[in-house]
């Protein structure tokens, strides 16, 4: 898989994700499934979604001990998603559990990548409640060699990390970046943003875009602004 952009498809309901993805009838754009919509609607949601034709990103940050990991990540490769992640807190031996667990017998497996510290993290807090006392940047590199040493695909990063990783763990390991905001877009919440064409400049190899796209008066129009800017 090459360069693309994930819609972070977060709804609260089914139905409201179903109404969202009737507008693209050309093109079936990777998407994002989320916690929320999953615990809300099970995993016939990803099956769904899947038949009508999408690549599938299922972002539930596993953390747990490396069996459980293992066998839950079985679980979510029989569902074919395309990538799939954990947290790189859990340990290499969790995250090689769960690149065992997520191998099908025919050898085949979908991507993992690992989440170093979530970016609602910061130093303070970090120090504070997790007594990790190093520079959060080297923290957030030291996790990304963890992940690149237990065999995983790549991470979740800050676009503005990007290049770091793969300087650090090698240009083939993927970057999936959200924070992505269109030059004269709102920012919102995100703190820290580039627009598609900064990160395709910088290297990230996935952009994860949510709100830009699923609250634009013009979904597809967005989307397809998304695609011109970052693959084209
Ligand atoms: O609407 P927006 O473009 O901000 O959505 C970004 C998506 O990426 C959301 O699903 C958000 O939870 C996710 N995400 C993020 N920052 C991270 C990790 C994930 O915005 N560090």
């Amino acid at each position: 898989m090459g360069k693309d952009v994930i819609i972070a498809c977060d709804f609260a309901s089914a139905q409201q994700t179903y109404d969202f993805l009737d507008h693209f009838t050309g093109r079936k754009p990777f998407v994002k499934i989320g916690m929320e919509l999953f615990y809300a609607e099970g995993p016939q949601i990803v099956r769904e979604i899947k038949r009508r034709g999408h690549p599938i990103f299922l972002d539930l940050k596993l953390h747990d001990i490396p069996n459980t990991v293992k066998k839950a990540m079985a679980v979510l490769s029989g569902l074919e998603v395309d990538i799939c992640n954990l947290h790189a807190a859990g340990t290499i031996p969790m995250m090689q559990a769960a690149l065992e667990g997520l191998t099908r017998p025919d050898g085949t497996r979908p991507l993992l990548i690992a989440v170093t510290q979530l970016t609602s993290t910061d130093q303070e807090s970090m120090e504070r409640d997790l007594l990790i006392h190093e520079p959060i940047d080297q923290v957030v590199m030291h996790y990304a060699r963890n992940a690149r040493q237990a065999g995983l695909d790549g991470v979740v990063c800050s676009p503005l990390e990007a290049a770091k990783v793969h300087e650090a763990c090698g240009a083939d390991f993927l970057t999936v970046t959200p924070g992505v905001r269109f030059a004269d877009g709102d920012v919102g919440d995100q703190k820290r943003v580039m627009t598609p064409a900064q990160a395709k400049a910088i290297g990230s190899d996935y952009i994860v875009v949510g709100r830009p796209i699923t609250a634009a008066p013009d979904p597809v129009k967005a989307y397809q602004r998304c695609i011109d800017e970052f693959v084209g």
